[in-house]
């Protein structure tokens, strides 16, 4: 069952980069790393050697998350959903503010890494400082038998496969998946959700990678818009509730293969300052599939065209309102808010990788960064 992750030869197959082969990868990614904590008969979750830490998880009385980056994403989403299903508190940390800041940790702490790699080195410090205080540790991690999966007591392996692409893509879905299902467990262990609950969503999580593979046959038209936005110099990216993270996500990716600024905020944020910016040159994606806070996601578009601002809206593909407000619209498969992230991050992830070919970037190596972040 553990797949050999450490493949030695990666090829593009037919793809452009590497990137783009592992953005379409992601449906059997996603499949691979869902059906490897499934039970296909019956669909129970289940975590190796889960059994052992199960009383600790269980019991928990706090849960850190500590990654950097795109992985950080995965741990606010995380947040969300573990503290909405399983009602335990939970806190997300950048592991290289944490490892410095002398935080207080109890051996009644669990301390969750979330890393592709398993080998950044301000993760693994922050790991080894919170084993060294006595807490619970474990990861996620995307490379088997990698420094954290050794260290830490637990490994819930992503099945993601070797990530080449220095933008993380495959390996973030999965590691949400991971979450996702961590999420419903806990949930069902501490009695927070009934069995049905656990049953409809891991019913629906079956679904995500077709719902994915669905969202690819919007490429060409994710392509055409991009091409508006190659000269641009900064962008806004805004969502709510579980679609934050993916609007900090979606603002890192083209961030990090196109050189453009962009900064991802909460919706309800930009009334405290960012609405100042609004104007014509500075586009504005908006994440407006939540079922929940629909009518708001609608109103912060309406401040923003309010004042000129351009607006490119994911939303569901049964949209009515969002679609009269938008310049243009990404739309993706609708499915619950709590399984959101993984489809409302595929367009964002199309759309940096079409503005950065289209500026002549680098995609797979962009410059200055690395693959894997192994020095401070
Ligand atoms: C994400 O696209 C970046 N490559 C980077 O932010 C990455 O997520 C971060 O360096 C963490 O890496 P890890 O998941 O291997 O720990």
């Amino acid at each position: 069952k553990n797949l050999d992750l450490n493949l030695d030869k990666v090829s593009k197959g037919d793809y452009e980069h590497y990137m783009l082969k592992e953005i379409f990868e992601q449906p059997s990614t996603i499949k691979n790393t869902l059906f490897s904590h499934l039970n296909t008969e019956n669909s129970d979750i289940h975590f190796e050697n889960l059994d052992e830490l199960k009383e600790k998880l269980v019991k928990a009385k706090r849960i850190i998350i500590v990654s950097c980056g795109t992985s950080w994403h995965a741990g606010i989403v995380g947040e969300y959903i573990i503290e909405e299903l399983a009602r335990i508190p939970v806190e997300v940390e950048y592991a290289s503010e944490f490892r410095y800041r002398n935080p207080i940790i109890t051996k009644d702490d669990i301390v969750m890494a979330i890393s592709q790699s398993g080998e950044t080195a301000d993760t693994l410090a922050a790991l080894r400082y919170s084993k060294a205080q006595g807490a619970t540790t474990f990861c996620i991690c995307n490379v088997f038998n990698s420094s954290m999966a050794r260290e830490c007591d637990f490994t819930a392996y992503t099945y993601a496969g070797a990530e080449i692409g220095v933008a993380s893509t495959k390996a973030f879905t999965a590691q949400v998946a991971v979450v996702s299902l961590l999420a419903i467990q806990l949930g069902l262990e501490r009695n927070e959700i009934s069995q049905e609950k656990a049953n409809a969503l891991v019913k629906e999580i079956k679904t995500i990678p077709s719902v994915v593979n669905q969202i690819f046959a919007t490429d060409d038209h994710i392509k055409t818009v991009a091409k508006n936005y190659t000269e641009t110099t900064s962008f806004l990216f805004l969502g709510r509730g579980i679609n934050f993270p993916i609007a900090l996500e979606g603002a890192l990716k083209l961030k990090e293969i196109s050189y453009i600024h962009a900064e991802g905020y909460p919706a309800a944020e930009m009334k405290h300052g960012p609405i100042a910016m609004i104007e014509e040159s500075l586009p504005t994606v908006i994440i407006a599939t939540n079922n929940e806070y629909y009518d708001k996601l609608v109103s912060n578009a309406q401040e923003v065209k309010a004042r000129k601002g351009p607006i490119v809206a994911v939303v569901n593909d049964d949209d009515n309102e969002m679609i009269d407000t938008a310049d243009y619209v990404f739309k993706v498969p609708r499915v619950s808010d709590m399984l959101q992230p993984i489809v409302s991050v595929i367009p964002l992830q199309l759309f940096s990788y079409h503005v950065a070919v289209l500026k002549g970037c680098n995609v797979d190596q962009p410059r200055n960064l690395a693959k894997s972040v192994t020095v401070e």
